[in-house]
């Protein structure tokens, strides 16, 4: 009744009909034009979580390149206060090199003209991030826009994910996800962005527990979508070039508008019998 395929590896019957997984090309949603820029404001408060890694500070400088008035970058670690920070160009040998990096991101970003603030907050952690939503139209401009980006990557075997390892994947993006989902409730947003990532659509090797997390995100923008509100894209592998960051923040302005879609999804599609 069941044999093994030499070619692929799910197969789906249905109604008698063997169907085989593809990837379908999918057009931008009708007047939605890549290169759009961001629907920012200068009196408006954007939120990127995870805001201080590899994506959320080229999302930031994009966001205030298009007239965002401020940025709120959120990560459980933080930076140390404004006043301790060495001046522009000195390097302390204390100092790690990773915070040192996000700093003169950070002063780059203000140079575009946006005000920055560093929150250390878990996202996933609702109490903290209440407290920061409070600040919202209140000693921060109103919050105009969301970018959940924050995640705690690890890559493991199946057969070695302990449930240590897989809660701790799935609380940036899942608690986290779901804590910001609650929290905007009720707000009036121009765009709420989840990164997702591929491996929601076709998996990757050592990365299920990533996998199963980024599935929650797509359900998550489902729902919103649903109801009117929010999408997500599912990100390839992002390189660290800045070229190939403005590649990837040009296909940003089609995935964050409301009826945003994913540009590709997966489908079955009818294959012949073997
Ligand atoms: N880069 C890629 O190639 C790629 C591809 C596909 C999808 N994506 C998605 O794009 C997003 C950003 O990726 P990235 O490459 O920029 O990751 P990254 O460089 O590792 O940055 C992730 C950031 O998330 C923060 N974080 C982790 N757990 C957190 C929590 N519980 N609460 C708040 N912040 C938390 C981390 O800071 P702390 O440790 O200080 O909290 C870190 O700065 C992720 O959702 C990722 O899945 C990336």
């Amino acid at each position: 009744m069941w044999r093994p395929d030499p070619v692929e590896d799910q197969i789906a019957w249905r109604n008698g009909e063997r169907s085989v997984a593809r990837l379908v090309r999918r057009d931008p949603p009708a007047g939605v034009r890549p290169g759009t820029p961001p629907p920012v404001r200068a009196d408006g408060t954007y939120l990127i979580t995870g805001g201080l890694g590899g994506l959320g500070l080229k999302v930031a400088r994009w966001l205030a390149g298009a007239g965002a008035g401020h940025l709120v970058l959120a990560g459980r670690q933080g930076l140390p206060e404004r006043r301790d920070w060495p001046a522009a160009g000195k390097t302390p040998a204390t100092a790690p090199p990773a915070a040192l990096a996000q700093m003169a991101a950070i002063r780059e970003i203000e140079a575009l003209g946006a005000a920055v603030t560093v929150v250390a907050a878990d996202v996933a952690d609702a109490a903290a991030m209440a407290a920061l939503f409070r600040r919202f139209g209140d000693g921060l401009p109103p919050l105009r826009g969301v970018v959940h980006a924050a995640v705690a990557m690890s890559a493991l075997p199946v057969r070695d994910l302990s449930a240590a390892a897989v809660r701790a994947m799935l609380r940036a993006k899942v608690g986290g996800g779901w804590v910001l989902h609650t929290l905007t409730a009720g707000l009036d947003l121009d765009f709420f962005v989840l990164f997702s990532s591929t491996t929601a659509l076709w998996g990757a090797r050592d990365l299920a527990h990533y996998a199963a997390a980024n599935q929650f995100l797509d359900a998550l923008a489902h729902l919103r979508r649903a109801a009117g509100r929010g999408c997500r894209p599912n990100w390839a592998t992002a390189a660290r070039s800045s070229s190939e960051a403005t590649r990837i923040s040009s296909q940003v302005p089609q995935l964050t508008a409301r009826a945003g879609r994913p540009a590709a999804r997966r489908r079955w599609a009818r294959a012949s019998r073997n």
